[in-house]
């Protein structure tokens, strides 16, 4: 006979003297009760054995050296530069100084107790124009950020394409450019041939909607109350059918991209990207709104997540376009569902909420969008609205839709309004309530088979967040912009106790 209890349960049997054994890592208790000896199933709050513990940044929100050693401009250099782009004016031209300050930031990773590091390798200081001669002392600096990294115990997870493309490309029509796609593949093919004795895991591109859909038209994103007008780099508008047709060349450059991987990296190389997932959320958790949820994250990710996973364009999203629907061939289907190593998820909010609608089993219209309520709590940040359970419903959909072998949490996190207190604390409360109900909602995931293998917290420090500039801090780290001193914030003792315990506590 076997009886699910809960932890109160448990520990009222073993008040009562009635538990007779529990494993902390299977969960499993044993129940005795006179001569009925029954198996319990304890919940517990581990993750999987080997997890990764990670941080994450990327390379022009902290590197600065904008124009050192070679470095090309690339179309994040322009846009900052461009006045009225940035809130107050800022810029990444120096940032963290963690071109310069890379040895200090791997130290304070690794007391962190951080065994894994989300960074972005800067397109334009491999090759400042894009293509061409590559510049060998743009390449030095990720050798020597990898060996640090190394040496610390931290395995590097490098992203490829992090929005800050050459501006000589931009100059040539960007992604608009079919061209971009193979000087992408050939960049990511040079790279994995450098860095895969060492690197082990790549990621193509990363937040492919944001980068295409926020930067070449401008989105409106749902929040409490409204929606939320959001523009990028290269800030162009352009029309329904341009955009399709950017976003297919985002996702054939990720395809190439990886089979360039394949074709020069190491046996074992593994690869995958880290999409910015747009996710449905059931509102209550009853089946028929847990399939809406999953049919509704389906179509919403059709150009992008799901044409990667599947590859084809979902017949929904061709039908919505109709004659703006992007121009590809059959051949360039299958690259872009090229097989993949894992699939990465930016995660931080549920998109939508919905429930079923009347017509469910229509792939269009079976789900019902449901509104932010007003009062709906948020963080720092306007657009962060407050829904742990994203991080349960992503990662059990990209398991449940696509199947995935291994999946990474590529970011999560949010900012805060931190203030030095005590001279040097930072009792960044907020943040720790927000990491720890997400994370209790990913080891639930974990817990239901899922295979979330790594995590990686947004951000490791304070940065330059694009057109909020330095205003937005997202780190577990305080940085003061004016010294370049770092602080870790309370939220890093809390991360690095979770690491730690491998358990969300
Ligand atoms: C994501 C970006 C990342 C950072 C966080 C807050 O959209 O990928 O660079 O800005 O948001």
């Amino acid at each position: 006979m076997s009886k699910h209890f809960t932890r109160r349960n448990v520990a009222k049997l073993a008040a009562a003297g009635t538990l007779v054994g529990l494993s902390e890592t299977t969960g499993v208790a044993q129940i005795s009760q006179g001569t009925d000896t029954r198996t319990a199933h304890v919940p517990t709050r581990e993750f999987s054995k080997g997890f990764y513990w990670g941080t994450a940044t990327s390379s022009y929100q902290i590197e600065g050296a904008w124009n050192e050693d070679g470095k090309g401009p690339s179309i994040w250099d322009t846009y900052a530069h461009t006045p009225g782009n940035i809130q107050n004016g800022d810029t990444g031209d120096v940032a963290n100084d963690h071109y310069h300050r890379y040895k200090e930031d791997v130290a304070l990773m690794k007391n962190m107790g951080a065994n894994a590091y989300r960074f972005s390798i800067a397109w334009p200081r491999i090759f400042a124009n894009g293509t061409g001669q590559p510049n060998p002392k743009g390449l030095d600096f990720y050798n020597r950020l990898v060996d640090e990294l190394v040496a610390a115990g931290i395995a590097p997870f490098p992203t490829l394409y992090h929005w800050d493309l050459p501006q000589a490309l931009q100059d040539k029509g960007g992604w608009q450019n079919r061209d971009t796609t193979k000087a992408f593949a050939d960049y990511a093919g040079y790279m994995a041939d450098k860095l895969s004795d060492r690197v082990h895991h790549f990621f193509t591109i990363n937040e492919f909607r944001s980068f295409v859909d926020m930067g070449h038209q401008g989105m409106d994103v749902p929040i409490s109350g409204g929606t939320m007008h959001i523009a990028l780099a290269p800030g162009l508008k352009l029309s329904r059918r341009e955009l399709n047709q950017v976003r297919h060349h985002a996702v054939l450059g990720h395809g190439m991209a990886v089979q360039a991987i394949r074709a020069k990296g190491r046996a074992g190389t593994k690869v995958g990207p880290a999409e910015v997932i747009e996710l449905a959320v059931p509102l209550i958790e009853a089946p028929e709104h847990i399939k809406a949820a999953e049919i509704a994250t389906r179509e919403r990710n059709a150009p992008f997540l799901t044409v990667m996973l599947e590859g084809k364009y979902t017949d929904g999203y061709l039908k919505e376009q109709g004659a703006d629907a992007p121009k590809f061939t059959d051949d360039e289907l299958k690259i872009i569902g090229s097989p993949l190593d894992f699939v990465g998820i930016n995660v931080y909010r549920p998109l939508i909420y919905v429930l079923a609608s009347d017509q469910l089993g229509q792939v269009s219209g079976s789900w019902r969008e449901i509104p932010f309520a007003k009062g709906h709590p948020k963080m720092f940040n306007q657009w962060l609205t407050l829904g742990p359970e994203a991080l349960y419903w992503a990662p059990k959909f990209v398991q449940s839709l696509w199947k995935a072998k291994e999946i990474h949490i590529t970011e999560n996190g949010c900012a805060s309004d931190d203030v030095l207190v005590d001279g040097d604390k930072i009792y960044d409360t907020d943040r720790i309530v927000f990491l720890r109900s997400y994370l209790t909602q990913l080891q639930r995931a974990s817990a239901d088979g899922v295979p979330v293998m790594g995590y990686f917290q947004w951000s490791t420090m304070d940065n330059f967040e694009w057109t909020s500039g330095f205003g937005n801090r997202f780190g577990l780290i305080h940085v003061d912009f004016k010294t370049q001193k770092r602080t870790p914030k309370s939220s890093a003792l809390f991360f690095r106790e979770t690491a730690r315990q491998n358990v969300v506590a």
